[in-house]
């Protein structure tokens, strides 16, 4: 059951996941269970192959999900059928990966603009908002360039602008700031920081970085399968 909750983003209830390699059966979550709520900035913290990933994944509709239940602001979404789900990861669900996975020929400002007309927006609109987000990330200068031109940090913080040109609900991101120095890192969390702030988006992060998990409102910690709080 579901209860209405209007401060309520996100609901993972009961939600158990495996892998299967052959006969084999790798249990990576065992009933996991946690809420969001709207504005919140949150960290995932838990050691390598403790299933981080595969979470955000079920989430993000990535993955299909087989037992248990997710619930995006109230509605289920995981499991749900196909087209709902390329709807839902397009408009309410942010994602940010370890690599940017920005498009290489396209410029800073076209990234974040495609997204949007894949809605069905017009050039002119996605451009604006996009040169809206980019100055967001102090990106002033660089919006004209191509990945390849960018820094690392630089790459993240156009990777953030993208995520959020259609105007999530919810953004995700899988270890953001993995690649970076400890200082670009912090400044990449900081420009999300305020975005939030900004926008009331809510926000779950993984991280390795103690310092930027200590900087969100709440830490999540999955271990051996489920969270500890
Ligand atoms: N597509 C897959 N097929 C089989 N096993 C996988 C797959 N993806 C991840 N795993 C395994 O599931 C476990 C959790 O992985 P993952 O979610 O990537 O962990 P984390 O992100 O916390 O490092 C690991 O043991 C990993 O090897
Ligand atoms: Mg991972």
């Amino acid at each position: 059951m579901n209860e209405n909750n209007d401060n309520e983003i996100l609901n993972v209830d009961n939600v158990s996941f495996s892998y299967f390699k052959g006969l084999k059966k790798l249990e990576v979550l065992k009933n996991v269970s946690f809420r969001l709520k709207k504005g919140e900035m949150v960290a995932l913290v838990g050691p390598s192959g403790s299933g981080k990933s595969t979470l955000l994944n079920l989430i993000g509709l990535l993955e299909e999900l087989k037992t248990g239940k997710i619930f995006l602001n109230n509605k289920l979404i995981n499991p749900t059928a196909i087209d709902d789900r390329n709807n839902i990861r397009l408009n309410e669900i942010g994602f940010v990966f370890q690599f940017h996975r920005l498009l290489h020929e396209f410029t800073a400002i076209e990234n974040v603009a495609i997204p949007q007309m894949l809605t069905g927006l017009n050039k002119e609109l996605s451009m604006k908002r996009a040169d809206e987000l980019l100055k967001m990330m102090d990106l002033n200068n660089r919006m004209n360039n191509k990945p390849g031109q960018l820094s690392g940090g630089e790459q993240q913080r156009v990777a953030i602008a993208r995520s959020l040109s259609n105007a999530p609900r919810l953004l995700l991101a899988d270890e953001p700031t993995g690649n970076l120095d400890p200082k670009t890192a912090m400044e990449v969390i900081n420009h999300l920081r305020l975005i939030v702030n900004e926008t009331k988006l809510t926000c779950l992060i993984v991280t390795h970085n103690i310092e930027i998990a200590s900087l969100m409102d709440r830490v999540l910690k999955l271990q051996f399968g489920t969270i500890v709080e």
